[in-house]
């Protein structure tokens, strides 16, 4: 059976701290299914994985591996295509780290993107030549492919842009941009911190390459973890970031023989409680199914665009509901964010995050320093909305200006 909002919030004893939780593009609560998995591992079978031979080392091996196939399932990947991260930063560093780009391969990617899709490849920038190209945006955010067109040429190996904006919500055209990079057999890396478990993503409707994703917001599996998908035999050759322990068949004294991937990117020990937390995460948001999460999550997001109505508020991001994940990202005339931000907690116990979103560039693009951004899941209530929307109206009314 689904699990309806009500079940779902009864599950999250977060909630029970009577929070207005609206951070969860930032993190989200988890549910006690997630914890008992992660209890049940740590009370019953807490052995590492992929070492002993006794019982309770096979079964805790076979809880974490399962967490592939699980994964797999959200994304329709298969689950040697999946391999452990602890967040999507560390994705995206793999990505990075694995490709061995040259002097003179060029990256593509865009003004909006988060910072952990930026740095990488500004580091193979600094330290590699490879030449970096940013592409604009409209000003709502929004990605045009025929820019991306317009920056292919032959040395291009790799676009990587974000699904999801985390800084103004815009949904971007990955679809398209996916298309483009397979005809011109250029690698495309998506960002999709912001939409897996949010809403529907299928790796092969998406076209794309790689995929990073963190267990911890859409997924409301525990923090930590993280995942890379990487299509058909794109992991191969990809250096881990780390070696080590767990990940070898024969070691001699100055060349050893590594496991097959995705097994290879565990070295040392793992994250195993978070990992098999995460294999019941990803059940869970299945049960209540993702195409749900994704219509309630646009019924509560436009019930938070009313904000746009309001005398000194300013919203940013697309207006369309079509083209915007449940993130709402604005500024009160003659308030800084940061402040606006301690009010809505002060006054209504109301989570926000203000600043810049690890997404400078953003800002930058969008002229401010920074935003106030309330950002939805499934289990937030239309009630909690109304808070939401009357605290800003009063802070805006009483204080901006
Ligand atoms: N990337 C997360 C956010 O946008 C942490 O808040």
């Amino acid at each position: 059976m689904p699990k309806s909002v009500d079940e779902v919030r009864g599950d999250i004893p977060f909630l029970r701290t009577g929070i207005i939780y609206l951070d969860n593009a930032a993190t989200t609560p988890t549910p006690q299914p997630v914890l008992d998995a992660m209890l049940e591992y740590y009370r019953e079978y807490g052995a590492n994985v992929g070492r002993g031979l006794y019982r309770a080392a096979k079964r805790a091996t076979e809880a974490f591996e399962a967490t592939r196939e699980k994964l797999a399932r959200v994304i329709n990947a298969k689950p040697e295509e999946i391999a452990y991260t602890k967040n999507t930063t560390e994705a995206i560093n793999l990505v990075a780290g694995g490709l061995g780009l040259k002097k003179g391969d060029k990256v593509i990617t865009t003004v909006l993107e988060h910072h952990s899709n930026l740095l990488p490849w500004q580091r193979l920038e600094r330290e590699h030549g490879v030449k970096l190209e940013l592409i604009g945006a409209s000003k709502e955010c929004l990605l045009n492919p025929s820019e991306f067109e317009a920056a292919i040429d032959k040395k291009t190996r790799l676009i990587a842009t974000h699904h999801v904006s985390n800084a103004v919500g815009s949904i971007q055209p990955v679809e398209e941009i996916g298309k483009l990079a397979r005809e011109h057999k250029i690698l495309y890396l998506v960002d999709a911190a912001q939409s897996v478990g949010h809403m529907p993503v299928d790796v092969r409707k998406l076209g794309c390459d790689f995929l990073a994703a963190p267990g911890h917001k859409g997924l409301l599996g525990p923090q930590g973890t993280g995942f890379l998908y990487a299509s058909g035999g794109r992991f191969a050759g990809f250096e881990p970031l780390l070696v080590g322990g767990g990940i070898v068949e024969e070691v001699g004294q100055h060349s050893s023989k590594l496991v097959e991937s995705p097994q290879v990117f565990d070295a040392g020990t793992p994250n195993i409680p978070g990992i098999i937390g995460l294999g019941r995460a990803c059940e869970y948001v299945l049960d209540i199914g993702v195409e749900k999460i994704a219509e309630r999550e646009r019924k509560l997001t436009e019930q938070m665009l009313k904000i746009a109505d309001m005398e000194r508020v300013e919203i940013y991001g697309p207006r369309d509901l079509a083209q915007r994940g449940g993130v709402v990202s604005f500024n009160v005339e003659g308030l800084g964010h940061h402040d606006v931000a301690s009010m809505l907690d002060e006054i209504t116990n109301i989570a926000v995050r203000s600043g810049h979103h690890c997404a400078q560039p953003t800002m930058r693009h969008l002229g401010v320093e920074g935003t106030v951004r309330a950002s939805v899941h499934y289990f937030n209530l239309e009630q909690e909305i109304e808070k939401f929307i009357a605290t800003v109206e009063q802070i805006a009314r009483e204080l901006g200006g």
